[in-house]
Protein backbone atom coordinates (compact mmCIF):
# COMPACT_ATOMS: atom_id res chain seq x y z
CA UNK A 1 0.00 0.00 0.00
CA UNK A 2 1.39 3.09 -0.45
CA UNK A 3 0.63 6.86 0.85
CA UNK A 4 -0.77 10.13 -0.80
CA UNK A 5 -0.07 13.52 0.23
CA UNK A 6 -1.79 16.29 -1.91
CA UNK A 7 -0.93 19.68 -1.70
CA UNK A 8 -2.92 22.55 -3.61
CA UNK A 9 -2.93 26.44 -3.39
CA UNK A 10 -2.44 29.27 -5.74
CA UNK A 11 0.43 30.58 -7.52
CA UNK A 12 3.80 31.25 -5.14
CA UNK A 13 2.03 30.12 -2.12
CA UNK A 14 5.83 28.24 -2.14
CA UNK A 15 4.01 24.59 -2.63
CA UNK A 16 6.96 23.19 -5.13
CA UNK A 17 9.81 24.01 -2.82
CA UNK A 18 7.77 22.97 0.22
CA UNK A 19 6.21 19.64 -1.00
CA UNK A 20 10.15 19.09 -2.30
CA UNK A 21 10.92 19.76 1.31
CA UNK A 22 8.96 17.75 2.90
CA UNK A 23 8.79 15.11 0.51
CA UNK A 24 12.95 14.40 1.01
CA UNK A 25 11.60 14.72 4.52
CA UNK A 26 9.67 11.77 4.89
CA UNK A 27 11.22 10.18 1.89
CA UNK A 28 8.28 10.42 -0.61
CA UNK A 29 8.39 11.00 -3.95
CA UNK A 30 7.41 14.86 -4.89
CA UNK A 31 5.34 15.13 -8.46
CA UNK A 32 5.11 19.00 -9.72
CA UNK A 33 1.70 18.66 -11.66
CA UNK A 34 2.34 22.12 -12.49
CA UNK A 35 5.88 20.94 -14.42
CA UNK A 36 3.05 19.03 -17.02
CA UNK A 37 0.75 21.72 -17.69
CA UNK A 38 3.67 24.15 -18.23
CA UNK A 39 5.15 21.52 -20.78
CA UNK A 40 1.67 21.60 -22.69
CA UNK A 41 1.88 25.08 -22.60
CA UNK A 42 5.44 25.08 -23.79
CA UNK A 43 4.56 23.10 -26.68
CA UNK A 44 1.67 25.49 -27.51
CA UNK A 45 4.19 28.26 -27.55
CA UNK A 46 6.60 26.25 -29.68
CA UNK A 47 3.90 25.88 -31.95
CA UNK A 48 2.82 29.63 -32.44
CA UNK A 49 -0.74 28.02 -31.20
CA UNK A 50 -2.86 30.82 -29.73
CA UNK A 51 -3.76 31.15 -25.94
CA UNK A 52 -7.35 31.40 -27.22
CA UNK A 53 -7.49 27.86 -29.91
CA UNK A 54 -8.15 25.15 -27.97
CA UNK A 55 -8.90 23.06 -30.85
CA UNK A 56 -5.25 24.11 -31.53
CA UNK A 57 -3.98 23.07 -28.36
CA UNK A 58 -6.51 19.43 -28.16
CA UNK A 59 -4.64 18.78 -31.70
CA UNK A 60 -1.66 18.60 -30.64
CA UNK A 61 -2.06 16.14 -27.78
CA UNK A 62 -1.93 13.02 -29.50
CA UNK A 63 1.70 14.00 -30.62
CA UNK A 64 2.98 14.67 -27.24
CA UNK A 65 4.72 12.28 -24.63
CA UNK A 66 5.32 13.57 -21.41
CA UNK A 67 7.35 11.18 -18.50
CA UNK A 68 8.51 12.61 -15.08
CA UNK A 69 11.89 11.81 -14.15
CA UNK A 70 14.08 12.36 -11.13
CA UNK A 71 17.61 13.32 -10.70
CA UNK A 72 20.19 11.87 -8.43
CA UNK A 73 19.09 14.88 -6.35
CA UNK A 74 15.72 13.97 -6.22
CA UNK A 75 14.72 17.07 -8.24
CA UNK A 76 12.13 16.31 -10.85
CA UNK A 77 12.83 16.31 -14.81
CA UNK A 78 10.49 16.54 -17.42
CA UNK A 79 10.71 15.10 -20.69
CA UNK A 80 8.71 15.92 -23.61
CA UNK A 81 9.29 13.99 -26.63
CA UNK A 82 12.37 12.52 -24.67
CA UNK A 83 13.69 16.45 -24.60
CA UNK A 84 14.72 17.86 -20.67
CA UNK A 85 12.46 21.00 -20.72
CA UNK A 86 12.85 21.16 -16.54
CA UNK A 87 14.33 24.91 -17.46
CA UNK A 88 12.26 26.00 -20.37
CA UNK A 89 9.33 25.42 -18.52
CA UNK A 90 9.42 28.25 -16.04
CA UNK A 91 9.60 31.18 -17.88
CA UNK A 92 6.91 33.97 -17.60
CA UNK A 93 5.37 32.77 -21.36
CA UNK A 94 5.65 29.25 -20.01
CA UNK A 95 3.38 30.24 -16.82
CA UNK A 96 0.78 32.21 -19.01
CA UNK A 97 0.57 29.36 -21.27
CA UNK A 98 -0.03 27.01 -19.08
CA UNK A 99 -2.56 28.61 -16.79
CA UNK A 100 -4.87 28.99 -20.50
CA UNK A 101 -4.26 25.27 -21.20
CA UNK A 102 -4.97 24.01 -17.85
CA UNK A 103 -8.28 25.16 -18.42
CA UNK A 104 -9.01 23.11 -21.31
CA UNK A 105 -10.96 19.86 -20.10
CA UNK A 106 -9.15 17.34 -22.94
CA UNK A 107 -5.78 18.75 -21.54
CA UNK A 108 -7.09 17.98 -18.23
CA UNK A 109 -8.31 14.42 -18.58
CA UNK A 110 -4.95 13.66 -20.99
CA UNK A 111 -2.50 14.18 -17.75
CA UNK A 112 -4.98 12.60 -15.62
CA UNK A 113 -3.71 9.14 -15.81
CA UNK A 114 -0.24 9.78 -15.93
CA UNK A 115 -1.00 11.81 -12.42
CA UNK A 116 -2.73 8.93 -10.99
CA UNK A 117 -0.51 6.44 -11.55
CA UNK A 118 2.28 8.29 -10.39
CA UNK A 119 0.56 7.85 -7.42
CA UNK A 120 -0.77 4.38 -7.86
CA UNK A 121 3.29 3.36 -7.78
CA UNK A 122 4.99 5.62 -5.00
CA UNK A 123 4.49 7.28 -1.75
CA UNK A 124 3.75 10.77 -2.97
CA UNK A 125 3.42 14.02 -2.46
CA UNK A 126 1.70 15.37 -5.23
CA UNK A 127 1.42 19.10 -5.57
CA UNK A 128 -1.05 21.38 -8.09
CA UNK A 129 -4.60 23.03 -7.95
CA UNK A 130 -6.85 20.25 -7.78
CA UNK A 131 -5.08 17.40 -6.67
CA UNK A 132 -6.99 17.13 -3.44
CA UNK A 133 -10.86 17.75 -5.23
CA UNK A 134 -10.00 15.38 -8.50
CA UNK A 135 -6.61 14.07 -9.04
CA UNK A 136 -6.16 12.41 -5.44
CA UNK A 137 -9.83 12.57 -4.05
CA UNK A 138 -8.63 9.67 -1.68
CA UNK A 139 -5.33 10.84 -0.46
CA UNK A 140 -4.44 10.19 3.14
CA UNK A 141 -3.75 14.54 3.75
CA UNK A 142 -5.00 17.32 1.94
CA UNK A 143 -3.16 20.77 2.58
CA UNK A 144 -4.43 23.97 0.77
CA UNK A 145 -1.64 26.04 1.03
CA UNK A 146 -1.91 29.73 1.04
CA UNK A 147 -0.42 33.50 1.18
CA UNK A 148 -1.78 36.60 0.60
CA UNK A 149 -1.77 37.76 -3.14
CA UNK A 150 0.81 40.51 -1.99
CA UNK A 151 3.04 38.27 0.11
CA UNK A 152 3.23 35.58 -2.72
CA UNK A 153 4.34 38.26 -5.72
CA UNK A 154 6.71 39.69 -3.19
CA UNK A 155 8.05 36.57 -2.66
CA UNK A 156 8.42 35.72 -6.75
CA UNK A 157 9.54 39.19 -7.27
CA UNK A 158 12.53 38.57 -5.11
CA UNK A 159 12.90 35.22 -6.68
CA UNK A 160 12.97 36.73 -10.15
CA UNK A 161 15.65 39.34 -8.87
CA UNK A 162 17.81 36.45 -7.64
CA UNK A 163 17.73 34.49 -10.84
CA UNK A 164 18.26 38.53 -12.87
CA UNK A 165 15.14 38.46 -13.88
CA UNK A 166 14.09 42.40 -14.61
CA UNK A 167 10.37 43.20 -13.76
CA UNK A 168 8.82 45.39 -10.85
CA UNK A 169 6.54 44.53 -7.74
CA UNK A 170 3.45 45.68 -9.50
CA UNK A 171 3.64 43.70 -12.50
CA UNK A 172 4.60 40.25 -9.96
CA UNK A 173 1.30 41.42 -8.42
CA UNK A 174 -0.39 41.83 -11.05
CA UNK A 175 0.80 38.71 -12.70
CA UNK A 176 -0.55 36.30 -9.53
CA UNK A 177 -3.96 38.50 -9.79
CA UNK A 178 -4.49 37.59 -12.79
CA UNK A 179 -3.60 33.91 -12.73
CA UNK A 180 -5.23 33.41 -9.36
CA UNK A 181 -8.42 34.92 -11.24
CA UNK A 182 -7.68 32.28 -13.91
CA UNK A 183 -7.43 29.69 -12.21
CA UNK A 184 -10.18 30.15 -9.81
CA UNK A 185 -12.55 31.00 -11.99
CA UNK A 186 -12.52 28.62 -14.70
CA UNK A 187 -15.51 25.63 -15.02
CA UNK A 188 -13.52 22.58 -15.14
CA UNK A 189 -11.30 21.98 -11.66
CA UNK A 190 -11.65 25.56 -10.24
CA UNK A 191 -8.48 26.00 -7.38
CA UNK A 192 -10.33 25.83 -4.11
CA UNK A 193 -9.83 23.43 -0.84
CA UNK A 194 -11.05 20.20 -1.14
CA UNK A 195 -13.71 19.68 1.80
CA UNK A 196 -11.66 17.62 3.89
CA UNK A 197 -8.42 19.86 3.48
CA UNK A 198 -6.40 21.14 5.91
CA UNK A 199 -5.57 25.45 4.77
CA UNK A 200 -2.29 26.63 6.01
CA UNK A 201 -1.77 30.34 5.41
CA UNK A 202 1.89 31.04 5.10
CA UNK A 203 1.83 34.87 5.26
CA UNK A 204 3.36 35.23 8.37
CA UNK A 205 5.77 32.58 8.56
CA UNK A 206 9.11 32.27 6.90
CA UNK A 207 10.43 29.56 4.88
CA UNK A 208 11.77 27.25 7.79
CA UNK A 209 8.53 28.01 9.67
CA UNK A 210 6.45 26.99 6.78
CA UNK A 211 8.29 24.06 6.71
CA UNK A 212 8.47 22.74 9.57
CA UNK A 213 4.31 23.29 9.68
CA UNK A 214 3.80 21.52 7.25
CA UNK A 215 6.10 18.25 7.67
CA UNK A 216 4.36 18.34 11.40
CA UNK A 217 0.79 18.53 9.17
CA UNK A 218 2.04 15.41 7.16
CA UNK A 219 3.38 13.25 9.91
CA UNK A 220 0.60 13.99 12.76
CA UNK A 221 -2.30 13.32 9.81
CA UNK A 222 -0.71 10.17 8.01
CA UNK A 223 -1.04 8.40 11.68
O1 LIG B 1 2.04 25.45 -10.10
P1 LIG B 1 2.44 26.09 -11.40
O2 LIG B 1 2.53 27.58 -11.33
O3 LIG B 1 3.69 25.48 -11.98
O4 LIG B 1 1.24 25.73 -12.41
C1 LIG B 1 1.20 26.20 -13.74
C2 LIG B 1 -0.26 26.36 -14.20
O5 LIG B 1 -0.87 25.08 -14.31
C3 LIG B 1 -1.15 27.19 -13.27
O6 LIG B 1 -1.68 28.30 -13.95
C4 LIG B 1 -2.29 26.30 -12.87
C5 LIG B 1 -2.14 25.06 -13.69
N1 LIG B 1 -2.26 23.85 -12.89
C6 LIG B 1 -3.49 23.24 -12.85
O7 LIG B 1 -4.45 23.75 -13.41
N2 LIG B 1 -3.64 22.08 -12.16
C7 LIG B 1 -2.59 21.52 -11.53
N3 LIG B 1 -2.77 20.37 -10.87
C8 LIG B 1 -1.33 22.15 -11.54
C9 LIG B 1 -1.19 23.33 -12.23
Amino acid sequence: MSYSVAIDGPAGAGKSTLSRQAAEALSFIYVDTGALYRTIGLTAARKNISKEDKDGIVGMLDSLSIELAFNDDGEQIVLLNGEDVSGLIRTPEASMYASAVSAVPEVRAFLLELQRNMAKENNVIMDGRDIGTVVLPNADVKIFLTASPETRAMRRYKENLDKGITCTYEEVLRDVNERDRQDMNRPIAPLKPAKDSITLDTSQLDFEGSKQLIIKTIRENLQ
